[in-house]
């Protein structure tokens, strides 16, 4: 039975391992238990998945519902892929792991992303080549003020960079259950265009990769550039890669003849990448207190213990000012900040 718990510290529930308490947290198991739970708050309601993307910057003045929903089943499809369905509260890894050891391909170059199956379409996750939207079928969730089940089709779930409706319209509105994907049948469907998983299985001299050689060089890969939360708090990469006009880039290059720069879905516009910037700025493995940049990857800010989430914050806000007076560029967040002067709306 799921019941509420009173001023519950967060700290083993975000891995930024910030100390801050939420009016009460619930442990959830079971769709069943979510309508009890929900009449019985008394206040504001928030979902917390993994807390992998999540910077806590003061108390919470909410009650917390941690979604557990466990569970994994796969059906196959008549076009000859498998359905797998997945509780929102599964680990998202321990979902890669399970997909690989049943002969299914399509989720490997998300290996070891820290966070749950429920978290991941929020926003809509991607690395080294591959986004969550690209072998994504549909999910449940449940209304949390009507009590009312929905389905979300890839189609409603408007998915884009890092984003989705889960984001925007259905923001704190929803504890999604289930998540279904539409995986390979074949090991050998497999995505290598990324450059650094070429290179890595070209230096172990693998010429016709499996899906578990593709997961086996993005674990190597993530393991050596970005920090493990059970070691060093952190969320992942803290900015978004901004995208700018074709024409501030050209114009950067001429000062910066080295800035990388992706395509974007709009001729107009290319992503660069905010690891680069921040680096350029100065600002790879500088510390202030507790909170750092990780030496190893800009792009990840780093709570080197006993860290306050505004400390992090504040350092963020630094990082945020020094990129945009060297370039113009103005970064955004990509974690959730939740309280505190960070306070995002
Ligand atoms: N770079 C630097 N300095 C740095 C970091 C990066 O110069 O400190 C340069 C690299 O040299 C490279 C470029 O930036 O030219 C891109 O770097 P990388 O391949 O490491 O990827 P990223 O853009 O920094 C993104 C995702 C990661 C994902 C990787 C791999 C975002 C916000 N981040 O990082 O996702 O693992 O690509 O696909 O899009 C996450 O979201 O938490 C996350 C880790």
């Amino acid at each position: 039975m799921a019941y509420w718990q009173p001023y519950t510290t967060l700290r083993p529930y975000n891995t930024f391992g910030i100390d801050v308490q939420a009016q009460a947290l619930a442990q959830v198991t079971a769709v069943e238990q979510i309508p009890r739970l929900v009449a019985t708050a008394a206040g504001p309601l928030r979902v917390l998945g993994g807390g992998s993307n999540i910077l806590l910057c003061t108390d919470i003045d909410a009650w917390v519902l941690h979604n557990r929903i466990p569970g994994i089943t796969a059906e196959p499809l008549p076009n000859g892929n498998t359905l797998v369905a997945a509780g929102g509260g599964v680990v998202w890894h321990e979902l890669v792991q399970w997909t690989l050891g049943a002969g299914l391909a399509g989720l490997e170059n998300l290996s070891l992303i820290p966070g749950t199956v429920g978290a991941a379409p929020i926003q809509n996750i991607g690395a080294y080549g591959v986004e969550l939207q690209d072998v994504f079928s549909h999910l449940e969730a449940i209304d949390l003020a009507s009590g009312k089940m929905h389905v979300f089709r890839r189609e409603d779930c408007a998915f884009g960079y890092r984003d989705s409706i889960f984001k925007r319209e259905f923001r704190d509105r929803l504890l999604i259950t289930r998540v279904y994907f539409q995986l390979h049948s074949s090991l050998f469907e497999v995505n290598t265009a990324y450059g650094a998983i070429a290179q890595q299985l070209n230096d172990w001299g693998i010429t016709h990769p499996q899906a578990r050689d593709v997961s086996r060089a993005v674990v190597y890969i993530r393991s050596t550039k970005l920090p493990d939360p059970a070691k060093v708090g952190n969320a992942g990469s803290f900015f978004k890669n901004p995208t700018i006009p074709n024409e501030q880039w050209l114009a950067l290059r001429e000062r910066f003849p080295q800035l990388p720069a992706y395509p974007t879905d709009s001729p107009e516009r290319v992503k660069v990448p905010a690891g680069w910037l921040i680096e350029q700025a100065g600002w790879k493995g500088i510390r202030r207190g507790n909170a750092g940049v990780y030496p190893l990857q800009a792009l990840v800010l780093v709570n080197y213990g006993g860290a306050t989430g505004d400390e992090i914050w504040h350092l963020a806000q630094e990082v945020m000012a020094s990129v945009n007076q060297a370039f113009g560029i103005t970064l955004e967040p990509e974690v959730n900040i939740w309280g505190g002067k960070g306070k995002k709306i």
